[in-house]
């Protein structure tokens, strides 16, 4: 009995594990190629082509600051991109986001969505003024 249960005690915890470490990787392969996941240097700041994560997850937490709503709306936006919902002032600079459809599937965005959740802004974020010239300036 005890065998029985710590062994889908070790099984649970894998799986969390995989879905975690999935997250990242699907992350990295989709969405970090204009989606940067460190604070840029001033010389990436000009070549930017879209906020970087932690940005991202500025502006989505303030208005979701629950997991499950964040990465409803990350999910639906990934793949509805719209003016209407951005929540990124950044996208005066940097136009809309392209629909992600057909290269991400809503399974794989749950995945990223809770990565992004857990993981950005990191601990000691600030959002700085200074951010204006990454287009994350608030008004
Ligand atoms: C071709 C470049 C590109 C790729 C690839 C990309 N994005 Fe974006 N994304 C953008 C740009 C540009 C913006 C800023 C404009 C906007 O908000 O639509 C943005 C903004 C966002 C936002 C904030 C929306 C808001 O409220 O303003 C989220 C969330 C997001 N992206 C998620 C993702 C996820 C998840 C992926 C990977 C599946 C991804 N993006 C891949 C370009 C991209």
């Amino acid at each position: 009995m005890l065998r029985r249960i710590s062994l889908s005690l070790l099984s649970m915890s894998l799986g969390v594990t995989l879905f975690a470490a999935d997250g990242k990787t699907l992350f990295e392969q989709k969405c970090a190629g204009c989606h940067m996941t460190t604070r840029p240097t001033p010389e990436q700041r000009s070549q930017m082509v879209a906020p970087p994560a932690m940005g991202v997850m500025f502006h989505v937490k303030q208005k979701y600051s629950d997991k499950a709503s964040a990465i409803a709306f990350i999910t639906e936006y990934a793949l509805h991109p719209s003016k209407d919902k951005a929540l990124c002032p950044s996208i005066r600079r940097f136009g809309l986001m392209p629909s992600q459809k057909g290269a991400v599937t809503k399974e794989e965005l749950h995945a990223i969505a809770s990565y992004m959740f857990d993981t950005f802004p990191p601990a000691g974020f600030k959002h700085r003024r200074g951010m204006r010239g990454m287009g994350m300036r608030e008004d």
